[in-house]
């Protein structure tokens, strides 16, 4: 792979890439978060062409793979556009995550991403996700195992423990880069405070120091400032972003939302929808836009009762007249 075909389009002429993945490189500091049912191939790519330094797919189940259903498969599905792009696998059987990854590499992604940090209840129960972070010499077997099988990178994404009370994120670190893992991904926070309690940006620090290979930090990243304001605090290679660019995939061209003019807004939202309507068909492309369209519209100013026509409509041209109708002149 050549390192031109990686270039970022938004960072101009750069040439150098900001940080290698083993021997992959990477543009940019900014990377899309997995988000089940959300990071999606249009997303993705829109995130992609807007800046993001590298995507991750939707967390897909080992187990599922191998019963290879049309969803899974439409869940692997992605354009060179979105390179480099991870596929993010979860489960807890070492055999199982291997037979996987062989499957999942036969689809070209550049690196194969373990989710260790799943804190949803139907994932840490079978022992997945999260559940995995109870046992760091396990972690080491499975990230071995992982990459003897397969070519391309592994990569790993953890919460800093299984519990509140056992903080073991440098010990897993350590599973991960002594057994090849090539980089580590760490969201600030335990199994059990989900998402919404602050993220520890120290303990990002800690494993940044801790290993030698590149660490992507994650959580508490809300407006711009907070990039530069995490790679202060941590050192870390990039910045992961979830929810601040849900509808505001902006956010990878260094913009907050009230940056963006309504006229942008829209044109996006409109191409967001052409290219769900091309990846789903036009029935189940608008039911999928619906979310999106929510969270671009947070903060827009519409007429009462507006927001709810939009969401009743059933068809991509009526969505886009009605969006042309919203008078223009207004700041996302
Ligand atoms: C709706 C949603 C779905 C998520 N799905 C995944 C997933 O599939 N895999 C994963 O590793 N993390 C998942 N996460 C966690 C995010 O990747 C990220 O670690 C977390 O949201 C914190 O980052 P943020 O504050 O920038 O959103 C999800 C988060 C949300 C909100």
């Amino acid at each position: 792979m050549s390192v031109v075909e990686f270039s970022n389009p938004a960072a101009g002429a750069v040439v150098a890439p900001t940080f290698w993945v083993r021997d992959v490189p990477v543009y940019g500091e900014l990377a899309l978060a997995p988000m089940a049912g959300y990071t999606d191939q249009p997303y993705r790519s829109l995130c992609r062409k807007l800046g993001a330094a590298f995507v991750v797919t939707e967390l897909i189940s080992a187990d599922g793979l191998l019963h290879a259903s049309a969803r899974t498969r439409q869940m692997l599905a992605f354009g060179d556009d979105e390179r480099p792009l991870a596929i993010q696998l979860f489960g807890r059987d070492a055999a199982l995550l291997e037979a996987a990854a062989l499957e999942v590499e036969a689809f070209a992604p550049d690196f194969i991403d373990l989710n260790l940090g799943c804190s949803v209840p139907k994932v840490t129960k079978t022992g997945a996700g999260a559940g995995l972070l109870y046992d760091p010499a396990n972690i080491g077997r499975i990230i071995a195992r992982l990459t003897r099988a397969v070519k391309v990178p592994v990569t790993a994404k953890i919460r800093l423990g299984p519990e509140r009370e056992l903080l073991n994120y440098l010990e897993v670190a350590h599973a991960l880069a002594d057994n090849g893992a090539a980089l580590i991904t760490v969201h600030g926070r335990t199994r059990h405070q989900r998402y919404n309690e602050p993220a520890d940006w120290d303990a990002i620090a800690a494993v940044k120091q801790a290993v030698h290979i590149p660490v992507v930090g994650n959580g508490d990243v809300h407006v711009v400032a907070d990039i530069v304001r995490m790679k202060a605090h941590t050192a870390c290679d990039a910045v992961m972003i979830g929810r601040a660019a849900q509808g505001h995939p902006w956010f990878f061209a260094y913009r907050d939302r009230g940056d963006v003019t309504w006229e942008e807004r829209r044109a996006l939202m409109l191409e967001h929808l052409a290219r769900m309507v091309a990846h789903y068909g036009p029935r189940y492309g608008v039911i999928h836009f619906r979310k999106h369209v929510v969270r671009y519209l947070r903060g827009v100013p519409t007429p009462r009762g507006w927001q709810v026509h939009l969401l009743s409509l059933e068809r991509a041209d009526e969505i886009e007249a009605q969006l042309r109708a919203l008078p223009v002149g207004r700041t996302g």
